[in-house]
């Protein structure tokens, strides 16, 4: 059975590693190979804050358990958005825990968790184009594939931040833009 709780600080080296670990399994889909993802990086993107009670209006990463057993993580980031709005990401720690459907199940924990306790009513989440596992699980929990990216993140996101944030992860173009509302 799967279960979500916010991480603590304490668990951020954890996730870190289980972010470049699956990363590592998936380079290719994910990423361009051999780009490095570095702890710097990583604590520039997820400063303190995602882990402390008091700013889990902003944003928070949560630990996803199956059965007592840890096996991934999910972050939603209100931050930069407009209100009612989350932007969501999730990693499982290794290969022998996707696949199962698991990472679907936590996502829809994730929503109905966000919908009900915090006002949330829109999501966004943006993975690699070339990622098909994730879009599939995206459409499995809900989401559907936009078609006009510009006008989508014009709409979730706050103006100040279009620049820095809008074209995503991955570019512009590489980048698949799927909503929930
Ligand atoms: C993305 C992720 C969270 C999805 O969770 P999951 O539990 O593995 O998802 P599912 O098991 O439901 O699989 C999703 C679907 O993709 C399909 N799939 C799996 N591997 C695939 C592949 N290589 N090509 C195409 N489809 C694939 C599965 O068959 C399933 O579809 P189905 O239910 O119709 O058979 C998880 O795989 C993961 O953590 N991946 C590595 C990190 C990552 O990519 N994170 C997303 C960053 S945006």
């Amino acid at each position: 059975m799967i279960k979500i709780r916010h991480a603590a600080v304490s668990e951020k080296k954890k996730i870190f590693d289980w972010y470049t670990f699956i990363i590592s399994q998936n380079e290719s889909k994910i990423w361009s190979v051999g780009q490095e993802y570095t702890w710097d990086e990583f604590n520039a993107d997820f400063q303190d804050f995602y882990f402390e009670k008091s700013a889990q209006h902003k944003g928070s990463v949560m630990i996803i358990e199956n059965g007592g057993e840890e096996i991934g993580c999910m972050c939603y980031d209100n931050n930069f958005l407009k209100p009612h709005c989350t932007e969501l990401d999730i990693w499982m720690k290794n290969e022998e825990c996707c696949g199962k459907g698991l990472g679907v199940s936590a996502l829809k924990e994730l929503i109905t968790y966000l919908k009900t306790e915090k006002g949330i009513k829109k999501f966004l989440i943006r993975p690699s184009i070339k990622n098909i596992r994730a879009i599939k699980a995206y459409k499995k929990a809900g989401f559907t594939m936009v078609s006009d990216k510009k006008k989508t993140i014009e709409a979730y996101l706050k103006r100040p931040y279009l620049d820095k944030y809008g074209d995503g992860d991955y570019g512009f173009d590489d980048t698949a833009v799927l909503i929930l509302e």
